[in-house]
């Protein structure tokens, strides 16, 4: 079934631990964690020591994405913090099939993170290494921002792709996702969803996370040939 990751760049800074207490209870199945560097993307977010610190406030699996420059220089920090999945951006990597078999020599799941304009054909000599491909549907930076629906096309074509290689890899989606939009999502292919202002800027973000839990259930694709 599609899996939902919420994004807790979107949550409350001072009571982060709560917030992914409250995404575990309510059936999330990742924790998602934007690492910004400030050259990559203009913004700065978050360091392992965090990640170190929700380590044993959960059991999910803790999901980090990476928009740094040269990230593997930092693949083994967030390693020792306790990531689970690592996903790096392809446009920020010179050596991507060296970040990639650090990231699983490691014994971590590794991803590699498209943004929206950046075309999927430059995975092709190492889509099957990877054990999962990140799909931006906003360019990276910041939470809140609109859906780019020309990421629609892309999401389907890659899942096209993945069928006609025979590989089984989750397309994981970040950016401006909402349970409005999900369907849509998932019809296109999406396996993971990551969403934070949908989720952490609502009232009740338990809430949406079981509304989208629900749409992931009733739009299961499990039979899909
Ligand atoms: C954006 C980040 C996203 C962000 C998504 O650069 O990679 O993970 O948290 O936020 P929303 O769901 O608000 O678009
Ligand atoms: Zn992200």
């Amino acid at each position: 079934m599609v899996r939902i990751a919420p994004s807790i760049l979107s949550a409350d800074f001072t009571r982060i631990a709560e917030a992914v207490e409250t995404a575990e209870k309510a059936g999330a199945d990742l924790i998602h964690i934007d690492i910004m560097d400030g050259h990559f993307v203009p913004n700065l977010t978050l360091g392992p020591q965090l990640v170190a610190s929700l380590k044993d406030k959960t059991s999910l699996p803790l999901d980090v994405h990476l928009m740094v420059e040269e990230p593997r220089f930092f693949i083994p920090l967030f390693h020792d913090a306790g990531a689970d999945w690592i996903s790096f951006h392809l446009e920020a990597s010179a050596h991507i099939h060296k970040d990639v078999t650090l990231i699983k020599e490691l014994g971590r799941k590794a991803g590699l993170a498209l943004n929206p304009a950046t075309p999927i054909h430059l995975m092709k000599e190492i889509l099957s290494e990877l054990d999962f491909v990140l799909l931006m549907s906003v360019n990276p930076g910041w939470g809140g921002q609109k859906f780019i629906p020309a990421c629609l096309p892309k999401i389907r074509a890659l899942k096209a792709w993945l069928r006609e290689e025979k590989l089984d890899i989750p397309i994981e989606v970040d950016g401006g996702i909402k349970p409005d939009n999900m369907e849509d999502l998932i019809r296109h292919g999406a396996d993971i969803i990551v969403a934070g202002s949908a989720i952490f800027s609502a009232p009740d973000p338990a809430a949406v996370i079981g509304e989208m839990k629900e749409i992931a259930r009733l739009h299961d694709r499990r039979d899909d040939p």
